[in-house]
């Protein structure tokens, strides 16, 4: 059976960029697919101490699982849930593979570029991040990995680690598919990146200040919708899909049609030439708003309990695959 795996890390609250680039892609691909394929959704713990933790690390990791099933993942035998230290042969592959990477390409990845920048010292953690998520991927053998626009590069290390793995000791790592591919399985035609609402030229983070910038799967749902009203436009007058000359305007396009599970193109459409943006933002803001309520109400039906029995199977089936996968991997290096 082939395998679509994913995790967010669980630093901190989530934002919406995390729910439609990653989170909600996942749970609709989990429920179309997971009776003829593995769905291997992990938290991965290990990457979230790479930087500050806001409230609890351990409720936070719950929090995360909850969220996939507030939005609707339907749990069968062919799901499982974990999290990445419960799984020591991450760490122990990412040794591995560090001998494998250069210094060349992972000094080259964007996210560590941007989160090292202008700091005066940063952990090796947030430099190796990159090698870590390999091996998350690797050991499990998951040919697609549904994540948003900004973890691509990590998908293209990735594959070039284990085809230099596989070209040196033999063939052992399944290699995920390339990212375009990647993208086709999503249903999408390209990658998602949720802008910041204030500043649509950078991606909405839950690291940015500014409140308004971006929207937080616990903000309240009347909170979210101004949020929306507020965002930056142009002065074009237009409605018009072109991220490069209109990109706040594209970015309520994109979530209209992500909330909404629409088609792009049908949304583009249907706005295409209207004059009075307030519409527009009326409308997404309705959109927000509305899943905002459903997801919040539908997670408070969910229990701590329920996630620590899924920790508890998922963890099992886990360590098995990894430590099979893991064996053949110092055997074929010679430290077995
Ligand atoms: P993380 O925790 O930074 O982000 C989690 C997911 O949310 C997506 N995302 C966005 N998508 C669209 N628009 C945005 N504004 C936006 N902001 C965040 C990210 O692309 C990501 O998919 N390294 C990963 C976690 C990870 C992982 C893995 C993912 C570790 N191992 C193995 C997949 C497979 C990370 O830090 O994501």
């Amino acid at each position: 059976m082939k395998t679509i795996l994913t995790g967010i890390r669980a630093n901190s609250e989530l934002t919406l960029g995390n729910y439609l680039g990653a989170l909600l892609p996942m749970v609709r691909l989990a429920n179309k697919h997971s009776k003829e394929m593995n769905v291997n959704i992990f938290v991965p713990d290990l990457h979230s101490i790479i930087a500050d933790i806001d409230g609890n690390l351990q409720q936070n990791i719950v929090r995360t699982i909850k969220y996939y099933l507030a939005a609707g993942l339907e749990v069968n035998d062919n799901v499982h849930i974990y999290r990445q230290s419960y799984v020591p042969a991450h760490s122990e592959l990412c040794w591995i593979l560090n001998c494998v990477a250069t210094m060349g390409e992972t000094s080259r990845m964007t996210q560590y570029k941007e989160k090292s920048e202008g700091r005066e010292s940063c952990n090796v953690g947030i430099f190796d991040y990159p090698v870590l998520m390999a091996a998350d991927i690797l050991l499990y053998s998951a040919e697609y990995v549904p994540i948003g626009e900004d973890q691509f590069q990590h998908i293209e290390l990735t594959r070039n680690l284990a085809t230099r793995f596989n070209n040196k000791y033999g063939e052992i790592f399944v290699v995920p598919v390339k990212t375009d591919e990647q993208v086709k399985f999503m249903g999408i035609d390209d990658g998602i990146r949720i802008r910041d609402l204030l500043n649509p030229e950078k991606k909405m983070s839950k690291s940015t200040l500014a409140e308004n910038s971006k929207i937080m799967l616990d903000d309240a749902p009347e909170k979210a919708a101004k949020k929306i009203m507020s965002a930056t436009t142009d002065s074009l007058g237009k409605v018009k899909f072109d991220m490069f000359n209109q990109p706040g305007i594209s970015n309520l396009l994109t979530i209209e049609a992500l909330v909404t599970d629409t088609p792009l193109q049908d949304v583009i459409s249907t706005w295409a030439g209207e004059t009075r943006y307030g519409e527009l933002k009326k409308k997404v803001a309705s959109s927000v708003s509305t899943m905002l309520a459903d997801f919040q109400a539908h997670l408070e039906t969910i229990d701590d309990k329920m996630v620590f029995e899924l920790f508890e199977s998922g963890e099992k089936y886990a360590n098995d695959i990894a430590t099979k996968k893991l064996f053949e991997v110092q055997k074929a290096v010679g430290l077995r």
